[in-house]
C-alpha cells in the first residue's frame, strides 16, 4: 500500500525520490507525487495518477531541483485516485507539504474544527486534514515544526507514517509514525556529513546506506543538514535512536535476469528455504534450535491452545501449520482470519499462545488481532519476513522467515517460508513436550532438511509448465482439490491463479465436492487434483473418478513413479516423494508456476496485479 520516500542532505533529492518510488512500486498504488524545496526556497509539488513513470513524464520539464524532498505512492482510501487526492498535500499557506500512509479515523471531526477556524480543503483526503492541523497548531502555538507535529498528533486518532517539509525551513525534515512503518536511513555524503533518507521500508534506502533506524510507534523524528537526528515520543520523552545494519542487498531488489519478480521468487525457493532453516535445523545432530521457542518454552509446554491469526496466503500456510503442530506437538490449534477475529469477542485464555503469521508484518487486521489477544493476556508469537516490522515488534517472541525480500505481490517464497517455519515451530514444541518418539523426530528432521533439494527437483522437472499453461489461458473457471495437508494447497493454488490472472478459481477439500460444487463440473471445467501418495490416496482417486464421470478435465499432481492415476487423469504433474506432512511444500510449487504462466499468457501485470497491494496496512 502507500509508500513514502524522503531525503535531506547535499545531493539532489529528485533522483533519489523517484528511484525510491520505483522501489516501493511493489507495494501497490494508483497515484504518485513528489515535493522538493529548491535553492531559491520555492516549494514545488508534482503529482500524477497511474504509474511513477507518469509522474516522471510530468516532471520532465519542471523544476525538480533541491536537496530536500518527500515523495509518495498512494493507494486510494479516502477519495478516488486523482491528482487532487494524491500526496504530497499542502497546508493552507502552502508553507507545509506532507505525505502520509495510514488512516486518520477522526479526520471528519478535525476537519469541522479546522473549517471553523477558516481552513478550506481541496481534496477528499484525511491527509489534507493532517497537514492543515499541523499548520494550525504551529501558528497557534508559534512553535517550530517539530513541536507542532508533536502537539498536533496528540489530537489524532488512527494510523500514520508522515513526512513533512517546511518551505521557510528548508534545512529540516520531520517525520512520525504510529501503526504504519517508517525507516530512517543514516548515510554519509561526499563531504563526510550525515544525510538522511526515509522509506516505508528499507528498499529505497539500501542503495545509499545500510545504517537504519526503525522509527517506533508514536515517535517523531527531526533531521537536519547539520546531521542532527532527534527523536521524541508523543509524551515528549527523548529517545536514543537505535541503529541497525541492513542485511538486505541490492541484488535482492533486482529481477536478476528473470522477466518478473514472481518467477525469480519461485525459483529462489530452494535457496531461500535453505537460509530459513540454516542454524535452526541440524541434520547431523537431528536437532531443532528455535530460540523464539527455547526462550519461552514454558509458555509452549503449558499452552492450553494455539490460535494462529493471518490473512490470505498466510492464512493458508497457517492451516498447514495447524495440521502439523496438532500432529507432532499434540496441542489444539485454531486458525483464524485476523479480520474476523478482531471484531468478534473471542474467548482467549492467559495460557493461550497467539501466533501472527504475516509476510509483511504490517497487515492491519493481523496487527489488530494480536493487539486484542494481548489485551486478553495471551502470549504473542510472530512469524514475519520483514525485519523490524510492526507485528515483529508487537509480539513477545517470534521467528523471522529470512527468505529475502518478496517483491512480487503474489506471495510465493514467503508462503513456503511460512510453512517450513511453522514445521520448525511444531518440531521445536514437540521436542520440548516430548510428544514424538526419537525415531519419528529424527525422521521428520531428516526429511525436512531434504525439502529445498526436492523443491529444486520439482522446479527442474516441471519446466514445461509454461507450454502446458497455454492450454488453459482461455478457461474462465478452475477448481483445485486436495485432502488433508493438501487441502490448504488447493486453496493456495486457487488464490494464486485468481489474484494474478483474474480467472475465477475455487479451492475445495476433494470430498466436499459431492456436497455442492460437483454441480459446476462439465467439460469446460479444468480440475487440478493434488493426488500424492499418502493416507488419503485411494480416496482422492475416487474423487477424481467422480469428476471424470461428469466430464471434468482432470490434471493430477502425483508422486513420481505413480502408475495408477494416469488411467483417470487427462494430465499429470510429477512431484518427488516426501512425507505427507511436508507435501504442501512441494505440491504448491507447480501451482505457483501454473498461475504465473497463465497470467503471462493472458498478458497480465504479474508482479503488480490490479487492485492488490503487497502490504495491506488498512483494514
Ligand atoms: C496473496 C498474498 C496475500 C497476503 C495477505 C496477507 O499472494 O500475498 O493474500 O498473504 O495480504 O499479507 P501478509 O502475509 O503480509 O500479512
Amino acid at each position: 500500500m502507500c509508500g513514502i520516500v524522503g531525503y535531506i542532505g547535499e545531493q539532489e533529492a529528485y533522483p533519489i525520490l523517484i528511484k525510491g518510488l520505483h522501489r516501493l512500486e511493489y507495494r501497490g498504488y494508483d497515484s504518485a507525487g513528489v515535493s522538493m524545496i529548491n535553492a531559491k526556497g520555492d516549494l514545488n509539488v508534482y503529482k500524477a495518477t497511474g504509474k511513477v513513470k507518469a509522474l516522471e513524464d510530468k516532471c520532465a520539464n519542471e523544476d525538480v531541483t533541491g536537496s530536500i524532498g518527500i515523495a509518495h505512492t498512494r493507494w486510494a482510501t479516502h477519495g478516488e485516485p486523482n491528482t487532487v487526492n494524491a500526496h504530497p498535500h499542502l497546508s493552507q499557506s502552502k508553507n507545509l507539504s506532507l505525505v502520509h500512509n495510514g488512516i486518520i479515523e477522526n479526520y471528519k471531526t478535525l476537519r469541522v474544527m479546522l473549517e471553523k477556524e477558516g481552513y478550506t480543503f481541496c481534496s477528499d483526503t484525511d491527509t489534507e486534514v493532517l497537514v492543515q492541523l499541523i499548520e494550525y497548531t504551529q501558528k497557534k502555538g508559534r512553535c517550530d515544526l517539530f513541536t507542532a507535529v508533536q502537539r498536533a498528533l496528540k489530537n489524532v486518532i488512527g494510523a500514520y507514517a508522515i513526512a513533512i517539509l517546511q518551505k521557510d525551513h528548508p534545512d529540516q525534515l520531520v517525520c512520525a509514525r504510529k501503526g504504519s512503518p517508517l525507516v530512517i536511513g543514516v548515510g554519509t555524503d561526499a563531504r563526510g556529513q550525515k544525510e538522511f533518507y526515509l522509506g516505508s521500508d528499507a528498499t529505497p534506502i539500501v542503495e545509499y546506506t545500510k545504517q537504519v533506524v526503525y522509527l517506533k510507534d508514536e515517535e517523531i523524528a527531526y533531521m537536519d543538514r547539520t546531521g542532527k537526528l532527534d527523536i521524541v515520543n508523543l509524551q515528549k520523552v527523548h529517545q536514543t535512536p537505535e541503529m541497525h545494519t541492513l542485511s538486505l542487498s541490492l541484488d535482492e531488489l533486482e529481477k536478476g535476469g528473470f522477466p518478473h519478480f514472481m518467477l525469480k521468487e519461485i525459483w529462489e525457493q530452494p535457496n531461500a528455504l535453505r537460509t530459513c532453516i540454516k542454524g535452526r535445523l541440524h541434520s547431523k545432530s537431528h536437532d531443532i534450535i528455535l530460540s523464539g521457542i527455547t526462550d519461552h518454552k514454558e509458555k509452549f509446554i503449558n499452552a492450553r491452545r494455539i490460535i494462529i491469526c493471518a490473512c490470505g496466503t498466510s492464512w493458508h500456510s497457517a492451516l498447514i501449520g495447524k495440521y502439523f503442530i496438532e500432529e507432532v506437538a499434540q496441542i489444539p490449534v485454531e486458525v483464524e482470519y485476523a479480520s474476523e477475529f478482531r471484531y468478534r469477542n473471542p474467548v482467549i485464555y492467559p495460557d493461550d499462545v497467539v501466533i501472527a503469521v504475516s509476510q509483511s508484518g504490517e497487515t492491519a487486521d493481523t496487527l489488530a488481532a494480536i493487539q486484542l489477544a494481548e489485551q486478553k493476556g495471551a502470549f504473542l508469537y510472530g512469524i514475519c519476513n520483514v525485519i523490524g516490522s510492526s507485528i515483529a515488534r508487537a509480539t513477545n517472541s517470534g521467528t523471522y522467515l529470512h527468505v529475502g525480500p518478496e517483491i512480487g505481490v503474489a506471495s510465493t517464497k514467503a508462503f513456503t517460508g511460512q510453512v517450513i517455519t511453522l514445521c520448525l515451530l511444531g518440531l521445536a514444541i514437540a521436542k520440548e513436550k516430548h510428544t514424538l518418539s526419537d525415531d519419528m523426530f529424527h525422521m521428520l528432521v531428516d526429511e525436512l532438511y531434504q525439502i529445498p533439494d526436492k523443491i529444486q527437483w520439482t522446479l527442474e522437472n516441471n519446466k514445461n509448465i509454461d507450454q502446458f499453461a497455454q492450454m488453459f489461458t482461455y478457461c474462465r473457471n478452475f477448481i483445485f482439490l486436495g485432502r488433508g495437508y493438501n487441502y490448504p494447497v488447493a486453496l493456495e493454488g486457487a488464490l494464486k491463479l485468481k489474484e494474478i490472472s483474474y480467472i475465477h478459481a475455487e479451492g475445495y477439500p476433494a470430498a466436499e465436492m459431492k456436497h455442492g460444487p460437483i454441480a459446476l463440473i462439465d467439460s469446460e471445467m479444468p480440475v487440478f487434483v493434488i493426488a500424492t501418495r499418502d493416507r488419503l490416496y485411494e480416496k482422492v482417486i475416487s474423487n477424481i473418478q467422480e469428476v471424470r464421470a461428469r466430464g471434468g478435465r482432470v490434471t493430477a499432481l502425483v508422486t513420481e513413479g505413480d502408475t495408477q492415476i494416469q488411467k483417470f487423469a487427462d494430465h499429470i504433474i510429477t512431484l518427488p516423494d516426501t512425507m505427507e506432512c511436508f507435501q504442501p511444500l512441494i505440491a504448491s510449487i507447480p501451482l505457483q508456476l501454473l498461475a504465473y504462466h497463465i497470467a503471462v499468457c493472458k498478458g497480465k501485470d504479474v508482479d503488480r496485479p490490479r487492485n492488490l497491494a503487497k502490504s495491506v496496512t488498512v483494514e
